[in-house]
């Protein structure tokens, strides 16, 4: 007599085979671009659009991986801008510049310290960096020889800025600053806040500034935020660096 086979049976090879048939999960993600493709910006309603990257998500590879820099850029630096746009838009903040948001943001609501400020430091977060980065400053640049000035070298400068980037406590940011004196200063400030707001101890016009919040790192390097601030210095825009140093330094004239 021909045996039935149990139910049990029946279901474990119909879920082997399923799971034998099912589609691993690539490793790379299937919505970023392919190397070399800059990224369209998202579309903002209102007066602050997304930069436009100078760079591919790829492209600061293996110091910045492109899983992190998308989601960086096209989540969290996206939702910082419409949320700005929907705190200003037909209300009376409407037409103020960015820069004045900053400068003002005690006066303002809560969501313009935080999402205004985190618009306004990953604006430049990405302009600080490049795929040509050199791991230093060219001689010929004012910024190289103001460093050492200012710090001895810039080797020390390097290990101060990552100092202060290593121990700034939770999510937040480190700077290199020109402050009302004109002096150089390295600083730190919490959550989104940023040189400009007055709200802050140290103020000054930002430079150079580091995103240290774990959703700028943790995907690659996990709880490594020294070695994040390490690849951070392999890909330093100088040549921004110094542009913004130069129009700071002629606006105190
Ligand atoms: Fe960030």
């Amino acid at each position: 007599m021909r045996k039935t086979p149990s139910i049990l049976a029946v279901f474990t090879i119909i879920a082997l085979s399923a799971c034998a048939s099912k589609p691993r999960t690539p490793a790379t993600t299937p919505e970023a671009p392919p190397s070399g493709q800059i990224p369209q910006a998202p579309e903002m309603k209102g007066p602050f659009q997304m930069p436009r990257l100078d760079y591919s998500f790829f492209a600061l590879e293996p110091h910045f991986d492109a899983r992190t820099m998308q989601i960086h850029y096209e989540k969290h630096h996206a939702g910082y801008a419409k949320n700005l746009n929907e705190a200003v838009v037909g209300g009376p903040l409407a037409g103020l510049s960015l820069e004045d948001l900053m400068r003002e943001v005690s006066r303002h609501p809560a969501v313009i310290r935080n999402h205004g400020g985190g618009y306004y430091n990953h604006n430049l977060f990405w302009k600080n960096l490049t795929p040509d980065g050199r791991g230093f400053p060219c001689r010929k640049l004012a910024i190289a020889g103001a460093l050492d000035a200012a710090f001895g070298s810039f080797e020390k400068f390097r290990e101060a800025f990552s100092a202060a980037a290593a121990s700034r406590f939770g999510s937040g940011w480190a700077w290199l600053i020109l402050d009302g004196e004109g002096k150089l200063v390295i600083t730190t400030t919490a959550n989104q806040d940023n040189p400009l707001m007055d709200v802050v101890e140290t103020r000054g016009t930002p430079l150079l500034a580091l995103d240290v919040w774990e959703h700028a790192y943790y995907l690659h390097y996990q709880n490594r935020r020294a070695d994040y601030v390490a690849a951070f210095f392999r890909v330093i825009d100088w040549e921004e660096v110094e542009r913004r140093y130069q129009a700071a330094t002629k606006a105190r004239e």
